[in-house]
């Protein structure tokens, strides 16, 4: 067990990437927040978290409030004592689309979740990490931000900002003890893919899958299992990083 004694919040976990890894880090022994805006899911996977023998509790709200992300908070302290790991994960996208076919409300959307998203999360758990002088934040963020594809302007620019985000937080965070690090998935096989890919039929796929070296698209355990090993103790001396879980796709 990996992270025994370990306290996660997972946003946006009730599916998906964030729910592969909610789930891996509850079997490596940590007690898991499991978040979504979406209570139905997110009950359910705390649930089965508990069922297979593990420490969980749902917490709902929407992820670019302060209000939620504080809830988050006071839930892992007062369910579990502590916090060591916030997981931010919940993101949305726009369907793959020409720049100026993209709405307002689409744009607005997007920054909410994915940007202000991690400037509320920063809000509501830097104070804790700050007073105990330990803490480990990750952001889910994307190839996108890294390696753009056309149709996706806006989603790319946001995980642009993500990474950007998380290099700031972790060279002004490291001295006080608290690191801070990205994952990029490279397309994924989650309910969002086929936005990203403008529609889910062979053809799209066999696009997306020959632009990665390694020859597929990306599993939820893929990025689990990076995220079990940031919030492990094994990558202490590693802070700062995109670490890029994509086949290759950013050579
Ligand atoms: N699937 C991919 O191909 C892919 C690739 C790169 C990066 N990502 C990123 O990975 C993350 C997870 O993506 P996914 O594919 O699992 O998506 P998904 O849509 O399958 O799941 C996202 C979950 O987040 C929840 N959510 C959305 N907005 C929320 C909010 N404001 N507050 C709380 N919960 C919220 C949804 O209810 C949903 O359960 C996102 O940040 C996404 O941008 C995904």
């Amino acid at each position: 067990m990996r992270l025994k004694g370990k306290v996660a919040i997972v946003t946006g976990a009730g599916q998906g990437i964030g729910e592969g890894i909610v789930r891996s880090l509850a079997r490596e022994g940590a007690a898991v927040v499991v978040n979504d805006m979406n209570a139905e899911t997110g009950t359910k996977v705390a649930k089965s978290i508990l069922e297979a023998g593990g420490k969980a509790a749902y917490a709902g709200g929407d992820v670019s409030t302060l209000q939620a992300n504080q809830a988050l908070v006071d839930t892992a302290k007062s369910k579990f004592g502590r916090l060591d790991v916030i997981v931010c994960n919940a993101g949305v996208a726009h369907w793959n689309k020409p720049i100026l076919d993209v709405t307002e409300d689409e744009f607005d959307k997007i920054m909410a979740v994915n940007v202000k998203g991690l400037f509320q999360a920063a809000r509501a758990t830097i104070p804790v990490f700050e007073a105990q002088k330990s803490g480990n934040i990750i952001v889910i963020a994307s190839t996108a931000g890294i390696r753009p594809r056309p149709g996706l302007c806006w989603y790319n620019a946001s995980k642009g900002a993500a990474i950007i985000a998380t290099k700031s937080m972790a060279v002004e965070l490291g001295p006080k003890g608290i690191r801070v690090n990205a994952i990029c998935p490279v397309a994924t096989e989650t309910p969002l893919l086929p936005q990203f890919m403008g529609g889910d039929n062979a053809n799209n796929r066999a696009k997306f899958e020959a632009t990665v070296p390694l020859g597929r698209l990306a599993q939820p355990q893929d990025h689990a299992n990076a995220a079990v090993f940031l919030a492990s103790d094994e990558s202490s001396f590693i802070t700062g990083v995109a670490l890029e879980v994509d086949g290759g796709r950013c050579i």
